[in-house]
């Protein structure tokens, strides 16, 4: 099998996320809760810091970890205090995860919502951006690191110096980015940012987590035990554990900072280096097949390994079927939770796009493969 479905989730993991899944999970009977609590607890600092570290978070009670970028998301959405007439700007490829909590409060608690125009090159319109912000009473700028769909990467340290200006804040998802781009929570000023654990980071799925800048308060998602105060009815204040209700998934925890001490060793800029190459040498390839357009923009340098295409004649499904049935071959059609990025670029209406998503474990033999059965799919396919 060739496995091009990374912007979903990695696969295969490095061997050390395994091992160490598998040992925490034998060995840890019930984290932080437990009697031998502070065993845990000296581990779970132990990832916090891992984590944070290496996302440029220097206090690591910053750190909401949490089941996942989406569980993030809305913990950064729902957890700010919104007025009937509050405004949110998003970006025009956001993921579900941020436009459907962004859509649920338009609904339910009367606030507005902006869609930030997109063209490849430019992802985000600033100066649209910018007259929002001017007219006043917005809450919220909401901006992606990178696209799930075209691999488009954002300007975010731009969007969040201009919400600032306008003392708005600014949320980041870094879901696509983590683990591929340099995310420097800290430096790059972002009042929230959101990750995932299992993506970028070669985490477990089930993981993710949720900066909080200093001295910014949200309000919970989910009320339960903590552990630091059973003997009292109401749940204390304190971040983070005042986020992270409930028993932590402590194997998830742990394989994610295993993940991340691998990129560490392995090199951020070589994984950055491998997945540009081998996005660039698909798009080179599938260039020439008649009928093929491919989404997002054409610098390299601007883009992840997320690739997007849509065949003349053939239905993303179709398609991808096809080379799985045919190849082995595994992407993923349609709209990957983001119809919004879809009708942004143009693919809803529409059947959506076909998703090559490389990652740093796809070798160049494997894309030479790829593309050569892309150059037999017009007439295979349609067939
Ligand atoms: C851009 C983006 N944001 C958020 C998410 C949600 O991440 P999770 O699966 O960790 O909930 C995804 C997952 O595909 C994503 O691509």
């Amino acid at each position: 099998m060739i496995y091009l479905n990374n912007a979903a989730t990695t696969w295969p993991k490095p061997e050390v996320v395994y091992a160490i899944f598998d040992k925490s999970f034998r060995e840890m009977d019930s984290p932080m809760r437990s009697a031998s609590g502070a065993v845990h607890g000296d581990l779970m600092t132990e990832c916090r810091k891992t984590i944070t570290s290496f996302l440029g978070i220097s206090d690591p009670t910053r750190l909401v970890l949490a089941p996942g970028c989406t569980y993030a998301l809305n913990l950064a959405i729902f957890g700010l205090d919104w007025k009937s007439g509050d405004v949110a700007i998003i970006s025009g490829l956001e993921h579900h995860s941020v436009s459907r909590p962004i859509r649920k409060l338009a609904i339910e608690r009367g606030i507005r919502f902006e869609v930030a125009p997109y063209e490849p090159g430019h992802p985000i319109d600033l100066d649209f951006v910018e007259r929002i912000l001017r007219k006043g009473r917005v809450r919220l700028v909401a901006c992606t690191m990178a696209s799930n769909v075209t691999g488009d990467v954002f300007p975010v340290a731009d969007v969040v110096e201009l919400a600032h200006q306008y003392n708005t804040l600014c949320l980041v998802d870094a879901a696509q980015a983590a683990g591929l781009l340099d995310v420097h929570a800290e430096e790059l000023g972002a009042d929230l940012l959101a990750f995932a654990g299992h993506k970028g980071l070669f985490g477990p799925p089930g993981v993710g987590g949720l900066y909080v800048a200093p001295g910014l308060d949200l309000k919970t998602l989910a009320e339960g035990g903590t552990g630091g105060d059973s003997g009292q009815h109401g749940m204390a204040h304190k971040v983070p554990s005042t986020y992270e209700v409930g028993t932590h998934n402590l194997p998830a925890i742990a394989g994610l900072a295993a993940g991340v001490k691998w990129i560490q060793k392995t090199g951020l800029k070589r994984i950055r280096a491998h997945e540009r190459k081998l996005a660039g040498q698909f798009i080179t390839g599938i260039s020439e097949i008649p009928g093929v357009t491919v989404y997002g923009t054409d610098d390299l340098d601007q883009r992840t390994g997320n690739v997007s295409i849509t065949m003349d004649g053939t239905s993303p499904k179709e398609l991808a079927a096809w080379l799985a049935r045919e190849h082995q071959v595994t992407t993923r059609a349609g709209y990957h939770c983001a119809p919004l990025s879809h009708e942004t670029i143009g693919t809803l209406p529409g059947d959506g796009t076909v998703r090559f998503s490389f990652g740093y474990f796809n070798t160049s033999e494997e894309v030479t493969r790829v593309v050569r059965h892309m150059v037999e799919a017009p007439r295979a396919v349609s067939a």
